[in-house]
């Protein structure tokens, strides 16, 4: 199949790569002119594991290959993707500007049949709107269909994601227009669920507003059990077992960030306010959500007797690991708020570290290792729970630090570890022990 895929960025590249692998010829497209010189170089624009590889592998056999020239794109596919952005605006509705623009562009070249999939993440109705303005703007009446496909890839696995998903979801018009994506997708054998566009739109956004729903659930109970002496990771593990609740997305601790959960919450409150419905459940989701990171700073302040002067060092700044990507990064409001407090910031993160240079300036120092953040620092702060972090040298952490203090957003180390090894480690909804008699503090502080 000729496919074309307009926006190269998270989804639209490895959708294009993907499906260039399983054997079909893939025209990527992008109007960010610099993302598509870097990508015809065989450069990745962003981390992503395995991907570069894969668009290389795919490049060099002939199946892929990206422009800037629209038109060529759409001449060339039978099917075309868009997985554009849908950031949410500065009331927090979706801002559909990227979305529209494609489907003009697609609209103005279009001189045969085409299938029109849409894989960015858009409020219910947006299929319909693609139709119309395609419709509008055509400068050939020629017949087309528009088809949902949301898509639910997880940055830093997304290409497994991709090949491996639990389920397709297929929203279109028709049976034998469903055909054609299927057919796309047959090759990997998964289940997928063929429904109408609007089902297949709410399906995603009630996706995300779910596992978002457990994330902030999983909080309100971390805070509970600070507040009573019970253990979060053990009331976790408990409900977890249950089939019905399952063990995913019940990690405590300072909340979910990403480009995806937040907006995608914000576009479901407005979409059921629109329609008169009830939004409390989205409401309280988000509104615990963002007083996580706040609840933590707090924390840091009260044990530490003040945040001025003191110097913490924040591991992790990405906004989950194994990628690069700060969108709503829970590290950049923490940072913020130490700022504001009067602290000394030093930063660390394995591959983020590029992309936060640009964000926090001058305002931070940057280590180049997770020692050197611990170095003289009063506090340590984990904001993302990267698997070198898990590994690290806790023993050599300590003799580093000014004093041992472990402040854990993600909940990594056990806390009777810790006291052993003379760190104070306050967890999230974890009791707190106290560190073993002759662990050093070094200095006053
Ligand atoms: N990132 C994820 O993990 C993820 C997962 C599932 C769904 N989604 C959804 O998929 C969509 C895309 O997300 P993303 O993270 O890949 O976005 P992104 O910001 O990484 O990439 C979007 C790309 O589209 C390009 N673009 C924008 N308008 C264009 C236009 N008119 N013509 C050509 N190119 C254009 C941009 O230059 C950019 O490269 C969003 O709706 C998002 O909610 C994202």
């Amino acid at each position: 199949m000729r496919i074309g895929v307009i926006g190269a960025g998270y989804v639209g590249l490895v959708t294009a790569a993907v499906f260039a692998d399983l054997g079909n010829d893939v025209v990527g497209y992008d109007k960010d002119e610099a993302r598509i010189a870097i990508l015809q170089r065989s450069e990745l624009p962003f981390y992503e594991p395995g991907l570069e590889e894969m668009v290389r592998r795919n490049q060099a056999e002939g199946r892929l290959r990206f422009t800037t020239d629209v038109a060529e794109m759409v001449d060339f596919a039978r099917v075309i993707f868009i997985a554009v952005g849908t950031p949410p605006d500065a009331t927090g509705d979706t801002d559909l500007r990227q979305v529209e623009e494609a489907a003009r562009a697609i609209a103005r070249h279009m001189k045969d049949y085409k299938v029109i999939v849409n894989k960015s993440t858009v409020p219910v109705g947006t299929g319909d709107l693609v139709r119309q303005i395609i419709e509008t703007h055509q400068t050939e009446r020629v017949p087309f269909d528009v088809v949902s496909n949301p898509e639910f890839l997880r940055e830093g696995s997304a290409i497994q994601d991709m090949l491996n998903p639990d389920r397709i979801v297929i929203g279109a018009p028709s049976q034998q227009v469903a055909m054609t994506v299927m057919e796309l997708y047959a090759p990997l054998g998964r289940p997928i669920l063929v429904t109408d566009i609007a089902t297949a739109e709410i399906i995603k956004y009630a996706s995300n507003a779910f596992l978002a729903m457990k994330i902030s659930f999983i909080n309100t109970i971390a805070d509970l059990c600070e507040m009573t002496g019970a253990d979060v990771e053990m009331v976790a593990r408990g409900i977890g077992m249950d089939h019905r609740i399952g063990p995913h997305f019940l990690g405590a601790g300072l909340g979910y960030g990403g480009s995806c959960f937040p907006k995608d919450v914000l576009a479901l409150i407005h979409t059921a306010r629109r329609y008169g419905v009830d939004a409390s459940i989205f409401e309280a989701t988000d509104r615990i959500n963002r007083s996580r990171v706040e609840r933590f700073v707090r924390k840091m302040e009260t044990v530490l007797e003040g945040l001025a002067d003191k110097t913490i060092g924040v591991l992790g700044l990405s906004f989950k690991p194994d990628t690069d990507d700060l969108r709503e990064a829970r590290s950049l409001e923490l940072i913020r708020r130490l700022l504001d407090a009067g602290a000394r910031v030093q930063v660390y993160d394995p591959v983020a570290m590029p992309r936060v240079r640009p964000i926090l300036g001058d305002a931070v120092e940057y280590s180049r290792n997770a020692y050197e953040a611990a170095q003289d620092a009063h506090a340590l702060a984990i904001v993302t729970e990267w698997r070198e972090f898990r590994q690290i040298d806790l023993e050599r952490v300590r003799t580093l630090m000014r004093q041992p203090y472990i402040f854990d957003g993600r909940n990594i180390y056990h806390p009777e570890r810790m006291a052993r090894l003379g760190f104070y480690y306050y967890a999230v909804g974890r009791r707190f022990i106290p560190p073993n008699q002759g662990s050093g503090v070094r200095g006053s502080g």
